[in-house]
């Protein structure tokens, strides 16, 4: 053991920086326990989603997805929904900023699963935005969604066509998934439509943590813990719901002006808030990403289709 002093110095300095700061964090940062749904967290010092958000508004969102004419009756239900999202509580999902943030953001994510789930096209007793939750999983793959991957080979047999509350698509995504969640879902992606607390948890998975390093999440650019920089002010990129959509489908959905597909998920969180009692009026500012060029552009095709 040489005691060169100077590095060892600037170390110790270092770490009494980072302990400085973490004691500064740590001294404003109350910590409460609020059982299994938030514990151990300052988040969990604020009205949890079950303060906010009961039964019977999950059972008005989504009114329609048990109807007989429903392709995943009796899955969905209001306690899977809580179950998977206590995981993330704790580290802000809905209990970030206060009750009408947190009221928001629950209509934020839930409007992006009503939409991807509806199948509230043309029938539509109740009106097409009834009829969120209808699918748990793709209904006429087209393929088995296999692409080859070093880290996440498919396993022979398997498929991994959507499935899901933001369904998942392909062997990489179910893989990466899984491994975060700590479910084998690249030998078992079929537990997302058996098991809808794993299909909540993968979504709300989805929805707080950025797909690249140095992105924000869908969360943080909701929430307002996202500072734009320059390159995206000028991609148009700016906090809000808008940008929620460019991070979880990118160009698929944004930058086209007012599509389809952008105007759909923008009507289910709008419905929700409306529901929920918050009203459309706080829908926030940059709600649409009509304009916004894709935190992660599709790369260009070899022949246009
Ligand atoms: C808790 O709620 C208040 C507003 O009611 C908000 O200012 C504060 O940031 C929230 N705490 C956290 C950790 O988000
Ligand atoms: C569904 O998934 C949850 C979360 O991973 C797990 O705790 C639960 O045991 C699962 N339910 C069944 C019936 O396997
Ligand atoms: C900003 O955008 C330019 C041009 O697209 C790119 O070359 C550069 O790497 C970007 N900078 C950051 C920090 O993302």
């Amino acid at each position: 053991m040489k005691n060169t002093l100077s590095p060892s110095a600037a170390i110790a300095a270092t770490l009494l920086l980072l302990a400085a700061a973490l004691v500064s964090v740590d001294a404003k940062a109350k910590v409460c326990d609020k059982g299994w749904e938030c514990s151990k967290s300052e988040f969990c010092c604020n009205e949890t989603i079950t303060d906010f958000f009961q039964v019977y508004q999950f059972e008005n969102l989504f009114s329609k997805r048990n109807t007989p004419i429903a392709h995943a009756v009796g899955y969905w239900d209001y306690h899977s929904f809580i179950t998977a999202a206590a995981v993330y509580e704790p580290l802000g999902f809905g209990t970030t900023g206060g009750k009408q943030m947190g009221m928001k953001e629950v209509a934020a994510f839930l409007g992006h699963v009503g939409s991807k789930t509806s199948c509230g096209y043309g029938v539509a007793t109740g009106g097409p935005l009834a009829w969120g939750l209808c699918y748990n999983h793709e209904l006429s793959p087209s393929q088995s969604y296999c692409t080859p991957s070093l880290r996440y080979p498919c396993t022979p047999g398997a498929d991994y066509y959507g499935r899901g509350a933001l369904p998942v698509y392909w062997n990489d995504n179910y893989g990466i998934i899984g491994e975060n969640l700590k479910i084998d879902l690249l030998n078992h992606p079929e537990y997302l439509e058996q098991n809808a607390t794993m299909a909540f948890q993968a979504a709300i998975w989805r929805w707080m943590n950025p797909m690249k390093k140095k992105q924000p999440s869908a969360h943080d650019v909701f929430v307002g813990n996202w500072k734009p920089t320059k390159n995206d002010t000028d991609s148009k990129r700016f906090p809000g719901f808008g940008a929620t959509m460019n991070l979880l489908y990118g160009d698929m959905v944004c930058g086209q002006g007012f599509v389809d597909g952008m105007n759909n998920i923008i009507s289910h969180y709008q419905y929700y808030l409306d529901l929920m009692g918050v009203g459309r009026e706080q829908s926030g500012d940059n709600l649409d990403c009509a304009e916004q060029a894709a935190f992660n552009p599709t790369p260009a095709p070899a022949a246009s289709s």
